[in-house]
């Protein structure tokens, strides 16, 4: 470990390159979100972390150089944001270089919220904002600009994910990156629905048992959420987040607007609902859908 071996010489390599940084990357960032001791050093967990979240910021650092360059742009709002790792180490990477910009960090946690703001007073990354609100009533902050580039949500809560689509809608948001965590709000309503579907459709069967419930539920939810956002007038994809092993969830969803709607994907969508026997998730969830033609 820290070297690397020349014919039969070892030579110590710097602690940036063993580690795998960026040129310039923060080691006391680094520090103060304890992925590294304060003596520099790092675990197998924290590790991969880092691994995990450089690429997740490789591939977002991409997107943010397609925003056009203007003044206060781009804008990123991550919902669910946590400890923030992804938004403060996108801020040292790729904000902080570039000198304009701004990071919302979204979180219904006051003590992470508190300790987020501390530690972006104590490093001076001063185009990093964090608001103590929940996802759904982010749009309507003060805060908040008219417009928003990009929105993230990675493993944010239940429907957390769906209230970041609804407001990335309403900012026009240029991309969405989701790494969508449980849903539960799909599965509830197969649920009370669930003796209706078992006397009309085969298909029932599909989420007869509750674990079956559970799973089928989460994954109409991120196929809902896909089309939705067709719908509305983004590009759809999705794949898997590389290297993501420490979690169960990454499904990666993401969202580029095209500005074309597709009444296709909102036919789709209502016809999903009504198979299922959901319908009463249209107005919540889906209200910008177009009028039935
Ligand atoms: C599993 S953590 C993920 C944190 C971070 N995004 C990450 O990937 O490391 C989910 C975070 O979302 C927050 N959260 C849950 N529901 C929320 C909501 N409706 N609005 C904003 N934040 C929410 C939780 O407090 C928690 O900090």
């Amino acid at each position: 470990m820290g070297s690397a071996r020349r014919g039969s010489q070892a030579v110590k390599r710097p602690p940036e390159e063993e580690l795998g940084l960026q040129p310039g990357q923060s080691l006391e960032l680094l520090k103060e979100l304890h992925i590294l001791t304060r003596e520099g050093r790092i675990n197998q967990d924290s590790r991969r972390k880092l691994k995990q979240v450089h690429h997740l910021v490789q591939f977002i650092e991409k997107l943010l150089q397609e925003v056009p360059a203007e003044e206060g742009h781009p804008t990123l709002a991550d919902h669910g944001a946590g400890k923030s790792y992804l938004g403060f180490i996108l801020y040292d990477l790729f904000f902080r270089p570039l000198g304009r910009g701004h990071i919302y960090g979204i979180e219904t946690r006051q003590e992470l919220v508190e300790r987020s703001r501390a530690l972006a007073r104590r490093l001076g990354f001063a185009r990093m904002s964090f608001l103590n609100i929940a996802a759904a009533d982010a749009a309507q902050a003060a805060e908040m600009p008219e417009q928003v580039d990009v929105v993230t949500a990675l493993h944010a809560c239940d429907t957390a994910t769906d209230d970041a689509i609804a407001f990335a809608l309403q900012k026009q948001a240029r991309f969405l990156v989701l790494v969508p965590c449980c849903q539960a709000e799909v599965a509830s309503v197969l649920r009370e629905t669930k003796a209706l579907a078992l006397a009309r459709t085969p298909l029932s069967e599909l989420w007869r048992h509750p674990i079956h419930t559970r799973e089928l539920g989460s994954q109409i939810t991120n196929v809902l959420r896909c089309l939705y956002l067709e719908a509305m007038g983004y590009q759809v994809t999705v794949t898997e987040l590389v290297g993501w092993e420490h979690s169960m969830k990454n499904e990666l969803i993401l969202a580029r607007r095209t500005g074309q709607r597709k009444r296709a994907a909102a036919e789709r969508l209502r016809a999903i609902l009504a198979e299922f026997g959901i319908q009463a998730l249209e107005e919540r969830r889906f209200p910008g859908l177009p009028a039935h033609p």
